[in-house]
This record gives structure tokens, sequence and C-alpha cells, in this order.
């Protein structure tokens, strides 16, 4: 895929990687909807790229918002290209002390979010007769179970489900369908977490935005579907 003059949308963009996936995006030539709560965040992020940025506030949990968005935002002459599913949180604690809530709050935004969002998106990119690319952040954690991430790990395991399922499904629809593992990222997603911190030993969220880069650049009939990223040395710098 050429990026120049195609159309995404990321969620989470407001922060973290989702600001860099769609910087990376509108710097290469692309039109960006970036999805996320913070509109005030979104704001600024328009001010910064310009109008190729289009800030969207939206709760990837409002599945009826997001249904009516999709409705009015495309139509046969302006169809989405790329889907970045970025949008997520984690909680992490101990089973007992894990709050119904916080379970509630991860499935809704790291799993249901995006089958929200993707159910409205495919039916689009059937009519694309460009080849289109779906992009899921899920996590290491959707591979590697660990202590204290019971609902993160159940979350982003059916993230993997969702993902290889659904490439299955759309890839004779000249739709690709790609699921990310990475280790721990140097974004605000840690201010939330106790006793975990940023530290220089953590992946650059602009190396993840070069990474998907180049997988949306890969040729039309060369998928990779799966992707695990880790920092090489975890502790440098520790
Ligand atoms: N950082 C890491 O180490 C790491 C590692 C592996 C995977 N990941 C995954 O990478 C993704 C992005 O995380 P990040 O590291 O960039 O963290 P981040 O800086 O905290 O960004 C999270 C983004 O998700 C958005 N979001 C949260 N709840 C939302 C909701 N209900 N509706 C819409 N948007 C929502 C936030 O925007 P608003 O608050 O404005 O809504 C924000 O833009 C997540 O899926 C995370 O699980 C992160």
């Amino acid at each position: 895929m050429d990026i120049k003059s195609k159309v995404a949308i990321v969620t989470g963009a407001s922060s973290g990687i989702g600001y860099h996936f769609s910087k990376m995006l509108v710097t290469s030539g692309a039109k960006v909807y970036g999805l996320a709560r913070s509109i005030d965040k979104l704001s600024k992020i328009e001010d910064e790229l310009g109008n190729h940025f289009v800030p969207v506030q939206m709760d990837v949990r409002d599945h009826d918002k997001i249904k009516e968005w999709a409705d009015d935002t495309f139509d046969d002459d302006h169809l989405p290209d790329i889907l970045i599913n970025n949008a997520g949180l984690g909680y992490f604690a101990d089973i007992e002390n894990l709050k119904v809530q916080e379970w509630d709050n991860m499935l809704d935004v790291n799993l249901s979010g995006v089958f929200y969002l993707t159910r409205c998106i495919v039916p689009l990119m059937k009519e694309n007769s460009s080849v289109c690319h779906i992009v899921n952040i899920a996590s290491i954690a959707g591979i590697l179970g660990n202590p204290s991430m019971t609902g993160y790990n159940a979350s982003k395991f059916g993230l993997r489900g969702f993902s290889e399922a659904l490439f299955k499904e759309v890839r004779y629809d000249g739709i690709k369908v790609s699921c990310l593992f990475p280790g721990s990222i140097a974004t605000s997603f840690f201010d939330k977490i106790d006793e975990m911190d940023i530290h220089p030993g953590m992946m650059q969220p602009e190396d993840m935005a070069d990474t998907v880069k180049f997988l949306l650049q890969t040729p039309d009939n060369f998928l990779i579907n799966e992707m695990t990223m880790r920092p090489l040395n975890p502790k440098a710098g520790n």
C-alpha cells in the first residue's frame, strides 16, 4: 500500500502510540480520523498536524455513536483504507483485588470496542477497490499470561482470537488483518498502574510507528498477520 492519500482511522489517537501512528500517517500523506474521548488533546494534535488530522470525540464502548459516526462520515466516494484499533488500557491486580468495574472496562475497551468499530468499517472496506488494512494493537499479554494480569490477558488473548478469525474471514475481500504483540513501550499507559513507571529499557513509540508504516507498505498480496516486538534488554538503564 502506498499510504499517500489513504483514509485512515486510529483509535486512542489522543496519546501514546496512537498519537505516533497518527503523526506517521499524516506525514506520509494520509488523512486520519483520530478517535478518543479527550477532545482537548485531539484538538492540540490537530493544531500540530494540520487539517489532515480530524479529531473525533468518541468512547469506543459506545456502539450506537460509532455506527452513527461511520454512517455520517463515509460513503461510496469516501471509503476507509486503514483501521488501527489501538485504544486500550490495563489494570493490574491480583484476582481478589481486581474490581469488577476494572475487568469490565478492559474487556469493553480492549475487545468489545474493537468489534463495535470493525463491524462498521469492514463493509465499507469491502466496497473499496484498493487493498485495505486493519491493524489491531494487542500486547505481548495477548500471548503470555502473567500474575496480576488476568483481565488484561483475557482482553488481549481475546483480541488475538478475534484477529485470527477476522483475517481468515476477510482475506478474499482484499482486507488485510494484522495483530501486533508489543512488550513495554514508554507511554502514559503506565500512569494508571501503581509501581510501574516508564524507564529507558522500554521501546519507544516512534519505533512502533515506524514498524506499522513498514507493515502498511508491504505489497498487496503479502500479509504479516501477527508480529511480536520486544525490547532487546528490558532492564537497560535500570
Ligand atoms: N505501553 C505499553 O507498554 C503497551 C504494550 C503493549 C500494548 N499496548 C497497547 O497499546 C495501546 C495504546 O496504549 P498506549 O501505550 O499508547 O497508552 P496510552 O498513552 O494510555 O493511550 C491509550 C489511548 O486509548 C484511549 N482510550 C482509552 N479508553 C478509551 C475509550 N473508552 N474510548 C476511546 N479511547 C480510549 C486513550 O484516549 P482517551 O483517554 O482520550 O479516551 C488513549 O488515547 C493499548 O491498546 C495498550 O493495551 C501498550
